[in-house]
């Protein structure tokens, strides 16, 4: 499906001859990005990098990466004062060895998070279980890390309560300033790091993501009131290609007024679920490029939306969902710009042409 960008990136392009147009359309995504003034990249695991196939070719497509478990307080805390960086080292050094910037993830969550931690920071006397390891987590990679998810999905009016936040462990303990004191405690302890407020939910047209959008515009706003150092709102930007669709009039609206607020916005995790599709892999491939395409048609128009991250490079790691009928069905997941052999698919192509049309075609 052609969209207003493709058209008119295709126009533009138009002035080349073939040849050289094949060759600039063959170009890796975070080169494509690098030419528009954007960055690509993607979630990756130390493990991965241990696959000799796969590693050349994660250095080739990306220009950012972001640990997709190995900096989360799970694997970096498992028990109390207990530490482990490994993980997160290796792939930062895999960054620093490949002119590669760094994104962390995440340091304030409601999830992924070592099994004793929600008992200790509903006793903790003090903030410090919260901004002692950020500060920590930020000091360690000063320089490192450019840019950060500190708090992430505190955001769920499905909770009931009147600021539409999440009602988890950490705002039970201190109150909705947690969120607030997360961010001044990493400003203070990185003075440059881009820090990002990271959610879902503001993608769709359903009714639960029109709350989303409001909460989210209401929770910024107030932030910035407050003088929070937050630079930018991470847009997860997990798809479906089967069931639920971007709401582009609804998404368009939201990110202008994003903009206005003098945010930045990075996609920070994006892939799209293919599941509920038929077995045809090409239609299912077709039906995922498609929603990329929608998706980035609007987020791309957006001069504030510069940074786009996939949620991984490959359906390699992938692992089917659980349930007899996947089993049975022998499904597995298609939803990222490469195939489990490392080959280009319709999403790397509709990804290739987004990142490389200009800025804020209407
Ligand atoms: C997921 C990872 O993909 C898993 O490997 C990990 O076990 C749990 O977290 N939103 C987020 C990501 O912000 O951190 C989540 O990633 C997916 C949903």
């Amino acid at each position: 499906m052609l969209t207003r960008r493709s058209l008119l990136s295709g126009a533009a392009a138009g002035v080349l001859t073939p040849k050289t147009k094949a060759a600039v359309e063959d170009l890796p995504l975070r080169q494509r990005a690098a030419k528009s003034g954007r960055s690509y990249g993607c979630a990756a695991g130390s493990y991965q990098l241990r696959d000799a196939d796969f590693a050349p070719v994660l250095a080739r497509e990306a220009g950012v990466l972001v640990p997709e478990y190995e900096l989360k307080r799970l694997i970096v805390e498992p028990t109390p004062g207990h530490f482990d960086f490994s993980g997160a080292d290796v792939l930062i050094a895999f960054a620093a060895a490949h002119g590669m910037t760094m994104r962390g993830h995440t340091l304030v969550w409601y999830a992924a998070n070592p099994d004793w931690l929600e008992a200790a920071v509903l006793a903790a006397p003090d903030e410090d279980i919260l901004t002692g390891y950020v500060t920590g987590m930020v000091q360690r990679y000063r320089g490192r890390i450019q840019s950060w998810d500190i708090v992430n999905e505190a955001i769920q009016p499905d909770d009931g309560r009147p600021d539409g936040l999440r009602d988890c462990f950490w705002l039970k303990r201190y109150g909705p300033s947690y969120i607030d004191h997360a961010y001044f405690a990493a400003r203070q302890a990185d003075l440059t790091a881009q820090l990002v407020y990271n959610d879902w939910g503001c993608e769709g047209g359903e009714a639960w993501n029109d709350r989303f959008r409001a909460t989210t515009l209401k929770f910024l706003e107030g932030a910035l009131a407050r003088k929070v150092p937050i630079d930018a709102l991470g847009l997860q930007g997990h798809l479906a290609a089967f069931h639920g669709s971007v709401n582009q009039r609804k998404l368009r609206a939201f990110l202008d007024e994003v903009r206005a607020m003098g945010l930045k916005i990075l996609v920070t995790e994006h892939d799209v679920d293919d599941s509920g599709g038929p077995s045809d892999i090409a239609v299912r491939d077709r039906a995922v490029a498609d929603a990329s395409a929608r998706f980035f048609d609007v987020v791309l128009d957006n001069t504030a939306a510069t940074d786009v991250l996939t949620w991984g490079l490959t359906d390699r790691y992938l692992k089917a969902p659980g349930g007899l009928r996947s089993m049975l069905s022998g499904y597995t997941p298609r939803k990222l710009p490469l195939d489990a052999n490392l080959k280009r698919k319709p999403m790397w192509y509709a990804m290739s042409q987004a990142l490389a049309a200009e800025h804020g075609i209407r």
